[in-house]
Formats: structure tokens, sequence, C-alpha cells
């Protein structure tokens, strides 16, 4: 199963064969560019042949280490931020069960599965702590730079917690740093302690990471085949590399989101119907809005769980000022059949349903908004993805990262630096008075 397919075929009248025809040449110059590595930001473009050309060793590395792991602990906690933690939790969320944490140990064959690193809260991290208090930890700090005040403040207090409960020679052995491959200061205390360490890749910035080790290690901890997710990268590389234009599902969504936009369109709402996509939605919406928001340009994001935020922000979609667009994100096969059942008093007045899946129901609810939502002026995008499955989410991390720098370099911006980011950095650093970074 597996198989990503695109369709904005329900948008009639909005776009026109024109506009896609008249956008063509640039869009090839721009793809031709991104998969020859001579677009702007050429630096950071190691991930477009990543699914073909990654290093074997490294990931045979990554699964002893991640069955180490899942052997050693009861408690697996993740520490980073942004591009650095969003591509594994999307996956682990997706493939896995929804209320893994709380499953009784017996019914979980993997640790429980804590993300930190992405705040400074207090609360959070006192939370945290009591959450694990008495189970065996293991960590993987994800940081390429080694210097996000985020994650760096979580990682000194975990590691001071487990070097007190362990001792700093077995804390050492539950410690994984994953990081540049020669410098940073994560890498030298790395090297310093003695942890195993991975390598984020010279040529690929965090949000292009997800398929380096970045993603790989807590993925395969949580019990995931990562050769099959490579797979469907893999395969997914292959259709973006070699299919033209038209038949080019990413070059398709990338041209088209272009096109919506130039109608005066500024945000981009991503849609799912099934709660495991919600981090794939957060990932989606990080790679996107941290690529394209430069030089007062590009599309805004934004992530909606439906039918849930039909309740919320659905009435401002539905009539709200004109100015979004919709993609949603759907998954094909739903397995776990659910079927509504005959009820002799039917207090509800359910029984128009009687023997249909939720599946059906929730498929008919997409419908229904998406026809709703036309009528009100709201464009709608469908990407479908074939299951729930390792293959799938290969395809579809592909499928966005070749879409979304395709699309930024359509714009015209350079998709792979984040300069804006540094100005919290700046200004946050200079009231905490860090040197370098205090105002003369
Ligand atoms: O996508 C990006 O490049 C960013 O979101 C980074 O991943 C994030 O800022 C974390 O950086 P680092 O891995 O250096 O800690």
């Amino acid at each position: 199963m597996g198989d990503l397919k695109f369709d904005y075929s329900f948008n009639k009248g909005l776009i026109a064969k024109e506009d896609i025809e008249n956008i063509k040449d640039k869009v090839l110059e721009c793809k031709r560019l991104l998969v020859n590595h001579e677009c702007v930001g050429n630096e950071f473009t190691g991930w477009v042949d990543l699914p073909v050309n990654y290093d074997k060793t490294e990931f045979n590395r990554i699964k002893k280490n991640a069955e180490y792991i899942r052997n050693n602990c009861d408690a697996f906690i993740v520490i980073g931020i942004g591009g650095s933690v969003l591509g594994a939790r999307s996956a682990i969320e997706f493939l896995g069960h929804t209320f893994h944490n709380l499953m009784p140990e017996e019914k979980r064959s993997i640790p429980q599965i804590f993300f930190a690193g992405y705040n400074i809260s207090q609360i959070y991290l006192t939370h945290l702590l009591e959450a694990i208090e008495g189970k065996d930890i293991c960590i993987n700090i994800v940081s390429k730079s080694g210097t996000t005040l985020e994650s760096a403040i979580t990682f000194r207090i975990l590691r001071e917690y487990m070097e007190k409960k362990y001792g700093k020679s077995e804390a050492a052995k539950r410690i994984f740093a994953t990081t540049d491959k020669k410098k940073g200061a994560l890498k030298k205390l790395a090297d310093e302690e003695g942890y195993e360490t991975f390598v984020v890749p010279d040529d690929i910035g965090g949000r292009y990471s997800v398929l380096s080790a970045v993603g790989m290690l807590p993925i395969a901890v949580s019990g995931a085949d990562i050769d099959k997710i490579m797979e469907g990268a893999a395969y997914m590389r292959e259709r973006c590399l070699k299919n033209d234009y038209e038949t080019n599902d990413a070059v398709m969504y990338a041209t088209i989101r272009n096109i919506i936009h130039s109608k005066k369109k500024y945000i981009e709402i991503m849609a799912n119907y099934e709660p495991c996509f919600h981090y794939i939605n957060e990932w989606w919406k990080q790679l996107f809005s941290e690529s394209e928001g430069k030089n007062h340009k590009g599309l805004f994001t934004a992530s909606f769980d439906f039918t849930t935020d039909l309740h919320s922000q659905g009435q401002y979609i539905q009539d709200g000022p004109r100015v979004m667009f919709e993609t949603v994100l759907m998954l094909e096969n739903v397995p776990d059949e659910v079927v509504m059942k005959h009820s002799d008093n039917d207090i509800e007045g359910l029984n128009y349903l009687d023997g249909k899946t939720l599946d059906y129901i929730n498929k008919k609810a997409m419908e229904g908004t998406r026809n709703a939502h036309l009528e009100a002026g709201v464009p709608n995008l469908l990407i479908s993805v074939g299951g729930r499955n390792e293959k799938s989410l290969g395809e579809m991390y592909y499928f966005f990262m070749f879409a979304c720098a395709l699309s930024g370099l359509i714009l015209g911006i350079n998709p792979f630096d984040q300069p804006g980011v540094e100005s919290y950095k700046r200004n946050m650093f200079t009231l905490l008075e860090r040197p370098g970074y205090v105002d003369k």
C-alpha cells in the first residue's frame, strides 16, 4: 500500500489550463536547478538524493542502537526543537498507537516516548521529571548547531538528572546525540563524555532532515521499519525526478499553490480528518513556513484537525475574509473497521447510519465540508495517502520536501535558510545578557 495522489480538479473556474501552461517553463527550470543542486541555497540540497544515497553503516548502527534503547529503558526522551524533532514526532504519532504512552506495559513492546526541549517551560519540565520518576531512561538529544537554547537547557537538566540517577558512566551509555559531524558544543560534549553519536549531514537543514539520523533513530526506537520508510521516499523521489509536469504530483502541488497565491489567497490551511496526521501537519507547517516566509513573501500556513476544528474555526473558514485555500490530507485505507449498529429505540435518530463504517461517515463529512468550502470561495486541494504504514509515510515526507523546495524557488526565495529566526534569539540573548549578544 502506498501511492500518494494529488488532486486539484475540484476547483472548476479558479485554476485555468492557461494558468498552468503560463508558469510551466519557470517551474521546470526551478525543478532542473533543484535536482541538479544548482539552485539558490544548493549547499543544503543533500536531502534530494538521500533516499538512494544514505550512509548504510550509520543506518545499521541506528537499528542496533534503537534495539538497545528499546531493551534498556521504560521511557525514551527525544530532546529537540523545530526541524530537529517534528519529523520524528510526526512519524511516531502517525504510525503508532494513539494512546501509546497510556497503554499497559504488557501491551507495549517499546518504551514510553516523550518529547522535550521545544519550550522553556518550568511546568513542562517539572511534569516530565515527575512522569519519568522511577523509570529507566534513555535520551536522544538532537541539535545540529548544538547551541539551541531550548534543547540545550532541557538537555543539561535531564543529563544532570541521569548522572545523579545512574552515575556518569552508565548515564553516558543511555545518552545518544544527533548533531554535526565535527563541530559544535554538543559534538564536543558527546566526544568528551563518550556518548554514541549520529550525524546531521552538513548539506541537510533541520526541516529537511527527517530521513537522516535526526528522524530515523527515534522512529526506529518506536518499532517502525525504517527501511520501508526509505523505500517509500525513494519511490517518491523517482516520481518527483522523472515525471515531467502535469503528471508529477509534487510539481503540480507546488505549481497550483503558487497559482492560487497569485490570485490573492495568502493562507494555506492543511486539514486532516484523522488524528494520526496531527503532527504531520505540524511538521508540514514548519517546513513550509520556515522555508517560504521571506522577503515579505510566502503563504502563511495553518493546520486544522477536522472535524474537531469545524466546531472551532469552521465558521471563520466558511464566512471570514476570503484569503485562504484548503489542502486536505486524507487517509485512503483506514484500518480497524468500526460499524454503526441498529438500535431498537434509536433515541438519537442515528439508525439511518446502520451498517455504515465510521470511515465512510468521516469521508462523507470530508466531502460535505469540501463542497461547503468551495461554495464559499475557499479553493480545495486533496492529497490522499495510501495507508497508515511506513511506505506511505516515506512517500509523504519526500513529496512535501520536494514540493516545498520547488514552491519556494518558484516564489523566488531561498527555501533552505531561516534568517528571520535569528531575530528573536538576538533579542532574547540581549535580555539574558549572554556574552556576545549584549547591546553595548
Ligand atoms: O528547520 C530548521 O532548520 C530549524 O527548525 C532547526 O531544526 C531548529 O531551529 C533546531 O536547530 P538545531 O538542530 O540547531 O538545534
